[in-house]
């Protein structure tokens, strides 16, 4: 069943492994890429995995998070980002490759200044953002549009928006970030109409054909955030709008502020990340929003979060819960883990014991595994 081939628009994905989005701290301050991406992403190709999803790259200077994020705000962007491509083309040409886009919104942390939908005070960084005016959107979505043509232009197959995790998209999804009271704001329908505006100008850009993914909260575990009941009619207009997959996901940043006490996670960062799975966090924890948002879309589910086994990935397929599984700290520690499983090597378990080692790496030398003991 994970061996099996199954198509993202019409894009054919050898086997149903997705190397989720993963931040790689390797770019250059203007968001170039480097060597070291270019080797990063050979090694995910060459270990089996169907779908690389890349880390989030920033459409505006607006929206950045790291100065050493990849960035595909403007042209001169598009030759070295085709070197990513190539190079996952050459080593496995049946390999797939997207890019993530992403504005941080209020969570951009390298800013001073930050935008989001409405001025709602981020109580994980103390910052009161600025509440964008319509002109500021209206120049967001286009930021959003361009990406997408150049990521087409310098050869990737697909492109991923990045709805989730309380960045910009999600803060316009999200009842809890999103209190604005124009076309923006308000009801459901009103708060997907930035996603909607963003899918609409990009086809006009690069067409139908290309394959336009958004990774989404299926729960933003806040009080007043998204919880499945409205991430489903989220989905469900998503699908039919166009996209070509829904990668399900979960939380704010926000969230690390009440995480220890409330929801016993040993983390206090990093809320999307669990850690110590299996042992401290349920496993394949988004699965119970992909179970109800699977029942109303139309297009390839992709379902993330704490996926720490084979047995599990066969299980999830087999219930049909999901048409792919998203891995991502697994594939900083072992990149071949797509093969090694395809082969069946070695244990159904993966290596990574969801430490959140890596995470420390991202400042330093760039993202690796730095196993730490629990
Ligand atoms: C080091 C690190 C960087 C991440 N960067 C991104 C990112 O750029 N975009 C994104 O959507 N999610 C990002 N995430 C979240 C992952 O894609 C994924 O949703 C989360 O880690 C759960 O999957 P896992 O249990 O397989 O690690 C990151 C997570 C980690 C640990």
């Amino acid at each position: 069943m994970y061996s099996k081939p199954k198509k993202i628009g019409n894009l054919e994905i050898k086997n149903r492994f997705v190397r989720s989005a993963t931040y790689e701290g390797m770019a250059t301050e203007e968001g170039h890429v480097t060597d070291k991406l270019v080797e990063l992403y050979k090694k995910l190709a060459e270990g089996g995995v169907g779908l690389i999803i890349t880390g989030y790259a920033y459409v505006q200077q607006s929206g950045i998070a790291f100065d050493t994020q990849m960035g595909v705000y403007n042209d001169d962007l598009i030759p070295g980002l085709s070197k990513i491509a190539d190079i996952v083309h050459k080593y496995s040409q049946d390999c797939k490759i997207a890019l993530q886009i992403v504005h941080c919104g209020r969570q951009s942390r390298h800013l001073e200044k930050t935008l989001a939908p409405s001025a709602v005070l981020d109580k994980l960084t103390r910052k009161m953002p600025k509440e964008m005016t319509v002109e500021e959107i209206k120049e967001t979505i286009e930021a959003f549009a361009q990406a997408i043509r150049r990521t087409k232009e310098a050869g990737f197959d697909a492109i991923q928006l990045h709805g989730a995790h309380g960045y910009l998209l999600s803060e316009f999804l999200s009842p809890y970030t999103n209190k604005r009271t124009d076309e923006y704001g308000g009801s459901t329908e009103r708060r997907i109409k930035v996603v909607e505006d963003i899918y609409n100008r990009s086809i006009e850009l690069v067409g139908k054909d290309f394959p336009i993914l958004i990774k989404m909260n299926g729960d933003d575990f806040l009080e007043g955030g998204l919880t499945v009941e409205e991430s489903k009619k989220i989905a469900e207009k998503l699908s039919k709008l166009g996209f070509a997959a829904i990668e399900i996901s979960g939380c704010m940043w926000e969230v690390c502020k009440r995480s220890k006490k409330e929801l016993g996670w040993k983390s206090t960062f990093v809320p999307e990340s669990r850690m110590l799975i299996g042992t401290k966090n349920e496993p394949a924890y988004n699965l119970p929003s992909a179970k109800e948002i699977k029942k109303v879309i139309d297009v390839p589910l992709i379902l993330v979060g704490g996926i720490n086994s084979l047995d599990l990935v066969k299980q999830i397929l087999t219930e049909g819960s999901a048409d792919f599984v998203s891995l991502c700290r697994p594939l900083i520690r072992e990149p071949d883990l797509p093969n090694r499983w395809l082969k069946g090597i070695g244990e159904s378990k993966v290596e990574c014991i969801y430490c959140n080692g890596c995470m420390s790496s991202l400042v330093t030398t760039g993202i690796r595994c730095v196993k730490k003991e629990p």
